[in-house]
């Protein structure tokens, strides 16, 4: 394949080619040469437009669509050569489709530049990203779904500050996720109303006085409508933006699941085990397993939170319409999205092969006094002391516990009533972690039942594409 310089794209304006370094700053090829099917497919819905239109001959029309997809096979097949001559994947597209074609593909750029062009791509490929989250955040919540309905019963500690609070159910637990991965999939499809709309035939900048028919090649490419304002089109990354921070919360929620399998799958928790299949070990102490996949899921907000702030500050400041400054928008966009797909696949293996240990949950929910809230709520129920009294009581019954080394539930009776002597046998059913979950039944609360009917209510909110 012949080697065009760029500057023979922009005809008789330059004397000379570009210097190394020059070429080297603005190229973008080796990247966006990602975007080669959204490139061809804004090519040809635009060429057939201009066919229909009567602005090129049906004949050139067609001529062009079909060395467009000649050339999208060639890149299918690895047999293109890319060139960094020419700069980026428009170019290169379109000096391949002139060795096809021949003169017609001089035709395909009337009334398009790259800006609307690399505009319309981008945004393509950034729906296809929001559209492959989308479902994969489905799977990761089926996932949970799964575990919330096996573990409705299983009793663990439930923490704030990272001490033991309250008993709760891991069930409960892994709903807590679904929550967090529903927000992020309805997220997806905020910012999909808002991406909905086509730049091509913005042009340069200002719109065009060819004939053209945007809301044919709007609708070609699978967008509700045009965009309305030319200027703002060519200068738009929102969209981008919009991914990015959808992307950094879903992944700032990812790595709080991790850093829990970190801290659950250590001996000294014990609560959980990592499949050898989500597990590594070390080369020189053999009792070891690492949670390697955790730990990288923990540690993807560092790129990822990286290109958002990254995508704010070359957007931030910039005049309207296009700068050269917005080619850089592409790398850490398809970094994010890569590094997310792979911590969202890898979040839901691990959690479909994670081992539960029940008994040690269940043991660990009743240290650390965890059911004191449960005997102060008995005493202001079945006492009518006011709540501040009655968790004052219940302080002095933690201090006896602690100082004779028992758990509350251990405490003698006649101790108890040496605080409040209308304390009565019934005090024992809500010292143990069962009675405690199970008596959180208010709305959104721990309780097993709770637990089985909110997995049902999203199973069916998910078979009919709700939230
Ligand atoms: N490679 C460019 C980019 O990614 C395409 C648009 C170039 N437009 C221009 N007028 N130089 O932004």
């Amino acid at each position: 394949m012949s080697q065009k310089t760029s500057n023979e794209m922009w005809g008789g304006r330059f004397a000379s080619g570009p210097d190394a370094i020059m070429e080297e700053i603005n190229a973008s090829i080796d990247f966006d040469k990602r975007l080669y099917r959204e490139d061809i497919a804004g090519s040809k819905a635009h060429a057939e437009m201009l066919g229909r239109q009567g602005i090129i001959t049906v004949e050139d029309a067609q001529k062009i669509v079909e060395g467009l997809s000649q050339i999208e096979a060639e890149i299918e097949a690895g047999t293109f050569t890319f060139s960094r001559q020419l700069e980026d994947i428009h170019m290169n597209v379109e000096a391949r489709l002139a060795e096809l074609i021949g003169p017609a593909a001089g035709r395909l750029h009337t009334a398009r530049s790259r800006n609307d062009q690399v505009a319309l791509d981008f945004r393509m490929h950034v729906r296809g990203a929001f559209e492959a989250l989308e479902q994969k955040l489905g799977e990761f919540i089926e996932a949970l779904l799964d575990k919330a309905e096996a573990h409705a019963e299983t009793v663990m500690p439930g923490f704030t500050h990272l001490q033991v609070a309250q008993p709760v159910t891991y069930g409960h637990h892994c709903l807590a996720y679904v929550e967090m991965a529903v927000r992020d999939r309805s997220r997806c499809r905020d910012a999909l109303k808002r991406l909905d709309e086509c730049p091509l035939g913005a042009a340069a900048l200002a719109g065009t006085g060819f004939a053209i028919d945007r809301h044919m090649t709007a609708k070609a490419l699978g967008f509700a409508t045009p965009t309305r304002n030319s200027l703002d089109t060519v200068s738009d990354r929102d969209f981008a933006l919009e991914f990015l921070s959808v992307a950094a919360i879903c992944a700032t929620h990812l790595s709080r699941l991790a850093e829990e399998i970190v801290i659950w799958s250590t001996p000294q928790f014990g609560f959980v085990k990592l499949s050898d299949a989500f597990s590594t070990g070390s080369s020189i102490m053999p009792q070891k397993r690492n949670p390697d996949a955790a730990e990288l899921v923990r540690a993807k907000p560092g790129r990822i939170n990286g290109a958002l702030i990254s995508l704010l500050t070359v957007m931030k400041g910039l005049p309207l319409t296009y700068s050269k400054d917005m080619q850089e928008d592409k790398e850490q966009v398809f970094d994010a999205i890569d590094s997310l797909a792979l911590a969202l696949a890898a979040a839901t293996g691990m959690i479909r092969d994670l081992e539960v240990n029940v008994d040690a949950m269940r043991k660990a929910a009743g240290h650390g006094y965890s059911t004191a809230t449960d005997l102060a709520d008995y005493l202001v129920r079945e006492l009518g002391l006011p709540f501040r009294e009655a968790h004052h009581v219940t302080g002095r019954a933690v201090s006896l516990a602690e100082s004779s080394g028992l758990g509350l539930e251990d405490l003698p009776l006649d101790v108890l009533k040496s605080l409040d002597s209308r304390i009565g046998e019934g005090v024992y059913s809500v010292l143990g972690v069962d009675a405690s979950v199970r008596s959180r039944t208010s709305f959104g609360g721990t309780a097993p039942d709770n637990v089985r009917s909110q997995v049902s209510d999203w199973r069916q909110c998910l078979t009919v594409g709700g939230n």
